[in-house]
C-alpha cells in the first residue's frame, strides 16, 4: 500500500499543496483529477522525491519513502513517467524500451517484462530500429509506457498520460492501463477530463487549489452531484472540442 498523508509542498513561501492524503493498493489504479495548475504533478513528484515536502509522509507498506532520492525509486519499485514523455529522441525505439530496465531489480525480469510489453504495445517490434523521435505523439506515449514498466515497479506514477492524445490513442492507452492493473501493479494517474479520470479509477481524488476537495470510488465521484455538475456538466457542453494530436 502506498499511502499519502497530510502532505504540504511549498515552493519557495508559497504553498502549493495543502494536507493532501491518498492511497493505492497493488492492482488499484488511482486517478488525481484536477484543472491546470491546481497541484497535480507537484503531488507525484513530491511522491518520487523530484520536490521536497514541507509536511506530511509518505509510506510504501508503513517504510517511509520521503527523503528517498528520486534515482532509488525503482529500488523502492516506484516508477515515473513523466509528462511530455521524455524520450531519448536519437535512440531507437528498442533501446528507449530496453533502457527502462537499468535498475538492478529489474534485471532479474527482464526477459519476461521485454515480452509483455512487446505483447502490448505492436509498435515496438514494428518500430524497434526507428529512432525514437521519429514517432507520432501517441507512439512516443507508448513507448515512455514501455520503458517505464521495464523498470517492474509494483506502483506507478503517471503525470497526465492521456495529455494531448486522439480518442483512438487514449483508448488504447486506458486498455493497457487495466492490463497493468490485472498483472497487480497499482497506478497513480493525473488527469483533467473528470469522466476519463473516474471511469478508469479504483479510488478517485478531486484536486482543486492544491485540496484534495472530494474522494471517493470512481463509480461515486462519477455520481458526485458536484463533480456532475462542474466537471462533467462542463465537459457535456463541451464535447464538440474533442482531443488533438
Ligand atoms: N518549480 C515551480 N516553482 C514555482 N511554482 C511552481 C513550480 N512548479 C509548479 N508551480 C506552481 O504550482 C502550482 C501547481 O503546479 P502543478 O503541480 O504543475 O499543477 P498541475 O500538474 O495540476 O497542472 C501551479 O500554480 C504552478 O504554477
Ligand atoms: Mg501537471
Amino acid at each position: 500500500m502506498l499511502e499519502v498523508t497530510d502532505l504540504d509542498v511549498h515552493y519557495g513561501s508559497t504553498r502549493i499543496l495543502w494536507n493532501v492524503s491518498l492511497r493505492v493498493a497493488p492492482g488499484e489504479i488511482a486517478a488525481i483529477m484536477g484543472p491546470n495548475g491546481s497541484g497535480k504533478s507537484t503531488i507525484l513528484k513530491a511522491i518520487v522525491g523530484l520536490v521536497k515536502a514541507s509536511g506530511g509522509t509518505v509510506t510504501l507498506d508503513g517504510a517511509t519513502l520521503l527523503g528517498v532520492p528520486t534515482h532509488q525509486m525503482l529500488a523502492r519499485r516506484v516508477g515515473l513517467i513523466m509528462e511530455r514523455r521524455c524520450l531519448f529522441p536519437a535512440m531507437t525505439v528498442m533501446e528507449n524500451v530496453r533502457m527502462g530496465a537499468f535498475h538492478p531489480a529489474a534485471a532479474a525480469g527482464f526477459d519476461e517484462n521485454l515480452a509483455w510489453v512487446r505483447q502490448l504495445f505492436p509498435v515496438i517490434d514494428q518500430k524497434a530500429g526507428v529512432a525514437a523521435g521519429q514517432l507520432s505523439g501517441g507512439q512516443q506515449q507508448m513507448v515512455a509506457i514501455a520503458r517505464g514498466l521495464m523498470g517492474a515497479p509494483r506502483y506507478l506514477m503517471m503525470d497526465e498520460p492521456f495529455l494531448g492524445l486522439s480518442p483512438k490513442i487514449v483508448d488504447q492507452i486506458a486498455e493497457v492501463m487495466a492490463a497493468v492493473k490485472a498483472r497487480g501493479i497499482a497506478v497513480v494517474f493525473n488527469e483533467q477530463n473528470a469522466h476519463l479520470s473516474f471511469s478508469l479509477a479504483d479510488r478517485g481524488y478531486l484536486l482543486e487549489s492544491g485540496r484534495i476537495v472530494i474522494e471517493g470510488s470512481g463509480m461515486g465521484m462519477l455520481e458526485n452531484e458536484k463533480i456532475r455538475q462542474v466537471y462533467l456538466g462542463v465537459e457535456a457542453a463541451r464535447a464538440g472540442d474533442g482531443h488533438v494530436g
